[in-house]
């Protein structure tokens, strides 16, 4: 990770939604930094958030047990922030096949919110907002770049392109500084394990490490960009302080896919499981699947000079290594 310490130290940073997978990874990072570190999460059950997750910083971070929505709240907690991390979300996008309220209610309305809590109360900070590759939906071309067109498949998808586009707004009109980034699948240490609507990958290494046979969809050909965590706060962070990305919509990917087999594969051997096997797609995965999807992270590389160091072995092998240590508070 680049060194940030001279820009976060003192600095008071406000993480939505910090007490889940990407956001405690991010405090943990921040406070290491020297930043103050506000987390606010509203532990809604069978969401991503968990208490254990911040262990390694509890006395170091002041969490807020409260609601994104909460426009008083919001109010209160956007004051005095140079930073604000927007990862609250209802992120099963399974669900919002079947509801899509959550999506709106949460990660539009909620978005507004916080938006308007800063417009109020402090037009200052900067907002640093992650949505996900799959605003894109289904590629026209390979690798996808962020001018690519938008045709998401689903609530969620499109609920964070409403936010993404909510903060442009807020941007743009009144002056509230906003970076954007797309994320592709994010893995690693301290996302939820308990079920599959999730991130793929994560799943994959619960069944290997529970020696039940990973279920590889298709012909496990599909290609993808699996990005993991350390790197993905990497990138947050380098933007977060480029003051030129603000305004901007960044891709967090890979522009040098693996595949569904590759990945099987992978956590098989780290983890020594017995093996993988082909299964058919459920109708709603399949109704679902964009297919081949890797992003194009020229962008990001030339701005900020990032791209993912972590090779998909190394990446899957520290996060074995942590579920295995840590595995009573996630199974
Ligand atoms: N993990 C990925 O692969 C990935 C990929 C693309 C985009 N993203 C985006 O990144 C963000 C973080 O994702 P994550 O994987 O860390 O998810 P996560 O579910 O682990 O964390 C989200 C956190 O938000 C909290 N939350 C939900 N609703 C809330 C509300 N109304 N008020 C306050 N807190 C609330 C949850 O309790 C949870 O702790 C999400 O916006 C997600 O859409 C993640």
């Amino acid at each position: 990770m680049a060194d940030f310490s001279d820009v976060f130290a003192g600095k008071n940073v406000l993480i939505t939604g910090g007490m889940g997978f990407i956001g405690s990874n991010l405090a943990i990072a921040l406070v290491r930094l020297g930043a103050n570190v506000l987390i606010l999460d509203s532990m809604i059950p069978d969401y991503g958030g968990n208490t254990f997750n911040i262990a390694p910083v509890e006395n170091d971070v002041r969490v807020h047990d409260g609601d994104i929505r909460d426009k008083q709240l919001m109010n209160e907690l956007v004051q005095g922030q140079d930073f604000i991390f927007h990862l609250a979300g209802q992120v099963d996008h399974v669900l919002s096949l079947t509801n899509p309220y959550p999506d709106i209610d949460i990660n539009i309305t909620g978005t507004a919110v916080l938006l308007e809590a800063c417009k109020h109360h402090n037009p200052a900070a900067r907002v640093i907002y992650t949505g996900t590759r799959g605003q894109y939906g289904p590629a026209v071309s390979l690798p996808v770049a962020e001018d690519a067109p938008t045709h998401p498949k689903g609530i969620y998808e499109i609920s964070n392109l409403t936010a993404e586009k909510m903060i442009q707004v807020y941007h743009e009109i009144h002056h509230i500084r906003g970076v954007l980034l797309r994320l592709t699948n994010i893995y690693g240490p301290r996302a939820q394990m308990k079920h599959s609507r999730y991130g793929v990958v994560n799943w994959f290494v619960r069944l290997a490490m529970d020696n039940q046979p990973i279920k590889v969809f298709g012909d496990g050909l599909i290609k993808r960009d699996f990005v993991y965590v350390g790197d993905c706060i990497d990138a947050i962070l380098r933007l977060a302080v480029e003051e030129r990305a603000y305004g901007e919509i960044f891709n967090v990917g890979m522009d040098q896919p693996t595949n569904f087999i590759e990945l099987a594969d992978t956590i098989v051997r780290v983890t020594g499981a017995d093996g993988w096997e082909f299964a058919p797609f459920s109708p709603e995965r399949k109704a679902q699947e964009p297919g081949d999807f890797f992003s194009d992270i020229t962008k990001i590389r030339g701005l900020v000079g990032w791209s993912a160091r972590t090779s998909l072995e190394d990446g899957i092998r520290q996060t074995v290594d942590y579920y295995r240590r840590h595995k009573a508070h996630y199974w």
